[in-house]
């Protein structure tokens, strides 16, 4: 697949077949996006991948607000990567002071760079993913322990894709774009 069909190609999948994703495939994901660009190359990025049924089932009661959508994608995929980046890593010195004014911003900056190829690797990969930001960080850090100081960027579903979904309609070039 060339990198242009794999831009416009990619979908967020929410429907995904029982097919188990091996180790060696969410390795292979993991391979690519650990090749992101990062503040500094600080890659403070990090993955658990969770496929425990009770733990997933649990993340998918507990830890997302009540949003259905979110509960079925996750009960139904057989993958949970949950996202999480190393605090007071991106976008600061090394005395611990910011780098920019911006602040805590760089953290999240680079999990959604690295969400993007983690996404882009699966699709050319023929899996599917949907990245999920409406869950409750706290519980998901109980819920998984994830390490102290560590913070939860995101949620990406990856299984199978049992859907195709139509792109949902982009706005024109001439919207986005501004030439001074
Ligand atoms: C930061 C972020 C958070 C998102 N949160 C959710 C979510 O909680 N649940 C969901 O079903 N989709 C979520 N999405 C998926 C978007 O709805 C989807 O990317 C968008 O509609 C464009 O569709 P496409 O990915 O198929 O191109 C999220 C996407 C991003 C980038």
């Amino acid at each position: 697949m060339d990198v242009l069909e794999c831009i416009k190609g990619r979908r967020s999948v929410r429907k995904f077949t029982d097919e188990k994703v091996s180790q060696a495939d969410i390795e292979k994901l993991i391979d690519l996006s650990r090749f992101s660009p990062t503040w500094k190359n600080s890659q403070s990025v990090r993955y658990i991948a969770v496929t425990d049924e009770a733990l997933k089932a649990k993340i998918a009661d507990e830890a997302v607000m009540g949003f259905e959508g979110n509960k079925n994608i996750i009960n139904g995929a057989p993958v949970l990567i949950v996202e999480t980046t190393v605090d007071k890593r991106a976008g600061y010195e090394r005395d611990g002071s910011f780098s920019t004014s911006k602040e805590t911003h760089w953290q999240s900056f680079d999990a959604g760079i690295c969400a993007a190829t983690f996404c882009l690797a699966a699709h050319e990969a023929g899996l599917g993913t949907v990245i999920m930001g409406i869950y409750d960080e706290k519980k998901v850090i109980d819920i998984l322990g994830v390490p102290e100081g560590q913070s939860v960027s995101s949620l990406i579903a990856l299984g199978h894709p049992a859907e195709e979904p139509q792109a949902p309609k982009r706005k024109e070039v001439a919207d986005l774009l501004t030439v001074k």
